[in-house]
C-alpha cells in the first residue's frame, strides 16, 4: 500500500492588532490636549439646540461619546464598537448615551441617512488602505445625513521627523512585513483625498498637529503611548526581526531613548467634511 502524504498549506491571516490593549482614555487625553476641543466641525449650535443624532465609530471605552453627552444633553449620542470594551447600560448614567456592538466593517446596524454627526478617532493601523477607501469611508458617508457633518481623527504613517536609527529600522521592517501580508496603510496622510473621491463629500477642511514625542509631560506622554503601540506589534515583528524576549525589550527602550534624544515627532490629522445634500448644494 502506498504512503499517501498530504500537504496542508497552513494559511495564517495576519492583521493589524486590535489595539485593545491600548488605553483609549489615553488617546482621547492626548487628543483632547492637542486641540483643545471635542471636534472642529462647525456643529456646536446644532448640537446645543438639540435632537441631533452623533456616532462615534470605534468608540473604544467610549470616552468620547459620555463626555459630548454630558455637555450637550439635548442631542443623542451612540457610539459603537467591534468590542465590548464600552460601558454597559447598568454603568450609564446619562439619558443621551447608548453603545452598541457593530464592526464598520460589516455593516453598521444603522440604515442610511441617520445621523447629523459622524465621528471616528484614534484607529491607528487598524484598517488597511483598501478598508479604509472600500469599507469604512463608505459606511461613514452611508449612515450620515445629507446635509450632515463627518469627523477623523487620524494618524500619518509614513513619516517621522527627526528619526533615530533604531525607531527608523523597526519602522522600515515593520513596513516591508506589512505590505507582504497586504496590510498597508498610509491612509492617514490621504484620508482627504478617500474622502474627495468618493463625490459624496463637501467642504472638505483638514487640520495638522505636530506631535512631540520628547520634552514636556505632552511628549512624554505620546512618547509612552507609542511604546505601548510598539509594544502591541511583538507578537508580529519581534521573530520576524530576530529578537528573542530580551532582545526586543532591549530595542524597544532604545527607541525610547532615541524619541528624546532625537526630538521625534509625527503628523496627526483631523478631517471633517459635509456629506452632500442634492436639495441644497451644488453637485
Ligand atoms: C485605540 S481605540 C480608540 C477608541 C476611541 N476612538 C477613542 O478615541 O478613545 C480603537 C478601537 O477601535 C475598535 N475597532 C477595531 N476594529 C474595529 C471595527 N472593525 N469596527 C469597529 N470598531 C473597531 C477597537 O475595538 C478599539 O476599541
Amino acid at each position: 500500500m502506498g504512503i499517501f502524504t498530504i500537504f496542508k498549506k497552513i494559511v495564517k491571516t495576519i492583521r493589524f492588532p486590535n489595539s485593545r490593549s491600548l488605553s483609549s482614555d489615553t488617546s482621547h487625553d492626548l487628543v483632547t490636549t492637542l486641540w483643545e476641543c471635542d471636534f472642529l466641525t462647525p456643529i456646536k449650535e446644532f448640537l446645543e439646540r438639540g435632537n441631533a443624532r452623533v456616532l462615534d465609530v470605534a468608540t473604544g471605552r467610549g470616552t468620547w461619546v459620555l463626555e459630548c453627552a454630558e455637555k450637550y444633553p439635548w442631542s443623542n449620542f451612540t457610539g459603537v464598537d467591534a468590542s465590548l470594551n464600552f460601558p454597559s447600560v447598568a454603568n450609564i448614567n446619562l439619558m443621551n448615551a447608548t453603545f452598541l456592538q457593530s464592526d464598520v466593517l460589516d455593516r453598521l446596524l444603522f440604515d442610511d441617512n441617520t445621523f447629523d454627526f459622524v465621528h471616528i478617532r484614534c484607529i491607528t493601523l487598524i484598517f488597511t488602505d483598501q478598508q479604509w477607501e472600500n469599507k469604512v469611508l463608505k459606511e461613514l458617508i452611508r449612515v450620515c445625513k445629507p446635509g450632515g457633518w463627518i469627523e477623523l481623527v487620524v494618524s500619518d504613517h509614513a513619516g517621522y521627523i527627526n528619526q533615530g536609527p533604531t525607531h527608523a529600522h523597526l519602522c522600515e521592517t515593520a513596513g516591508i512585513f506589512f505590505s507582504g501580508h497586504d496590510l498597508v496603510t498610509i491612509a492617514g496622510e490621504n484620508i482627504a483625498y478617500y474622502l474627495k473621491k468618493e463625490g459624496q463629500v463637501t467642504e472638505i477642511n483638514e487640520e495638522i498637529r505636530i506631535v512631540p514625542y520628547y520634552g514636556s509631560r505632552l511628549g512624554r506622554a505620546f512618547a509612552d503611548h507609542l511604546i505601548k503601540f510598539i509594544h502591541a506589534y511583538k507578537d508580529l515583528l519581534a521573530t520576524y526581526m530576530g529578537f528573542d524576549d530580551q532582545g526586543w525589550e532591549d530595542n524597544v527602550k532604545l527607541i525610547k531613548r532615541e524619541l528624546s534624544e532625537y526630538r521625534t515627532e509625527s503628523i496627526m490629522r483631523r478631517v471633517y467634511c459635509k456629506k452632500i445634500d442634492p436639495e441644497q448644494d451644488l453637485v
